[in-house]
C-alpha cells in the first residue's frame, strides 16, 4: 500500500521546498493549501522530476468546516498517511488594537486551531497504524514574546509547546513529533503579512526554503524534536534564555518595530 506524505502550505516557500525535498527522496504526497491551480502544477512537476505520485487538494484550512470536509475525505479515502507536515501559516504585525479582527482570527484558525486539529485527527489514524511522524512548523520567534507580532509570536510558541508535550505523550504509540523552527527565510511569507525587510531579503541572515528544506529532512530522518536550522538561528532561540523577560521584550519589540509599517 503507497503511503503518503501530506505537507500543508506546499504551494510556496518552505511548504513547496519539503515538497521537493521529499519528493527527491521518493517519498508520494498530499499537497493542501488554497491555491488548487498552483497545486496541480506543482504536482504535475514533481511527478515528471522524481516519478513519484503527487496527489492535491485546494482548502481553506483556516475555515473549520472546509478542514472537517477535508479530514472527512481523508478518513473515507483510506490513503495511508505517514508523514503530517504542517507549515501552512501566516503572521500579522502593527499594533494589535489597530489590527482587522478578521485577520488575527485568521491567524489564530490557521496557525493553530488548524495544525492542532490535523495532529488531533491523524495522530490518531497513525497510532492506530502502530507508527508515523509528524513536523509541526512554528520559528525562532516561539522562543520569545513578540511585541507588533504578539499574536504572530504566540501561535508559534504555542505550536513549539504543543509539540514538544506531544512528543513525549504518544512516545509509545509509535507517532514522532518533531518541530521545525526556521528564522527569517526568503518566502512570501513577509508579503502577506505586510512586513518591510528590505535589505534583510538580501542579506546572508536570511536562508532558502530549499536550505531549511534539506536540514529539516535530514533532522527528520534522526527524529530530532526541535530543529532549528543554521547557526544564526540557533543563536536566535537560544539569546533571549541569557537575558531578564523584560530586555528580551524590549529587544524584541524594537526588531519587529522596524519591519512594521509605519
Ligand atoms: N519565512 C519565514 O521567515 C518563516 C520563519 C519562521 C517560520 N515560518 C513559518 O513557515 C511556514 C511557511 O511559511 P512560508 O515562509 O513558507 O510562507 P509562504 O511562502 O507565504 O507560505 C505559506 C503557505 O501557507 C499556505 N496557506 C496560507 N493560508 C492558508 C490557508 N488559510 N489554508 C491553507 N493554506 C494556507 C499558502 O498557500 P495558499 O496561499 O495557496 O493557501 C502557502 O502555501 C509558516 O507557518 C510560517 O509561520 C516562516
Amino acid at each position: 500500500m503507497t503511503r503518503y506524505a501530506l505537507i500543508t502550505g506546499a504551494s510556496s516557500g518552505i511548504g513547496l521546498a519539503m515538497a521537493e525535498a521529499l519528493a527527491r527522496r521518493g517519498r508520494s504526497l498530499i499537497l493542501v493549501a488554497r491555491q488548487r491551480d498552483l497545486l496541480e502544477s506543482i504536482a504535475i512537476e514533481l511527478n515528471q522530476r522524481f516519478g513519484v505520485e503527487v496527489l492535491f487538494r485546494g482548502c481553506d484550512l483556516g475555515e473549520p468546516l472546509r478542514l472537517s470536509g477535508f479530514l472527512l475525505e481523508l478518513e473515507e479515502g483510506e490513503r495511508q498517511i505517514d508523514l503530517l507536515v504542517n507549515c501552512a501559516g501566516i503572521g500579522t504585525c502593527g499594533p494589535f488594537l489597530a489590527q482587522d479582527w478578521g485577520q488575527e482570527q485568521d491567524l489564530i484558525e490557521l496557525n493553530i486551531l488548524a495544525l492542532t486539529r490535523l495532529c488531533h485527527a491523524l495522530g490518531n489514524t497513525m497510532a492506530v497504524q502502530g507508527g508515523g511522524q509528524i513536523l509541526n512548523v512554528a520559528s525562532v520567534a516561539a522562543f520569545k514574546p513578540g511585541p507588533w507580532m504578539s499574536s504572530y509570536h504566540a501561535s508559534k510558541a504555542y505550536v513549539l509547546h504543543f509539540s514538544e508535550g506531544l512528543r513525549e505523550e504518544l512516545k509509545k504509540t509509535g507517532v514522532k513529533i518533531s518541530v521545525l523552527c526556521p528564522g527569517p527565510t526568503r518566502t512570501e511569507f513577509f508579503r502577506h503579512a505586510h512586513l518591510e525587510v528590505g535589505k534583510l531579503e538580501r542579506s546572508k541572515r536570511m536562508m532558502s526554503p530549499e536550505e531549511v528544506a534539506l536540514h529539516t529532512v535530514r533532522a527528520l530522518a534522526k527524529n530530532r524534536a526541535v530543529i532549528i536550522p543554521g547557526w544564526r538561528n540557533k543563536l536566535l532561540a537560544f539569546t533571549p534564555r541569557l537575558g531578564p523577560r523584560w530586555l528580551t521584550r524590549k529587544i524584541s519589540g524594537a526588531i519587529n518595530k522596524t519591519y512594521c509599517p509605519r
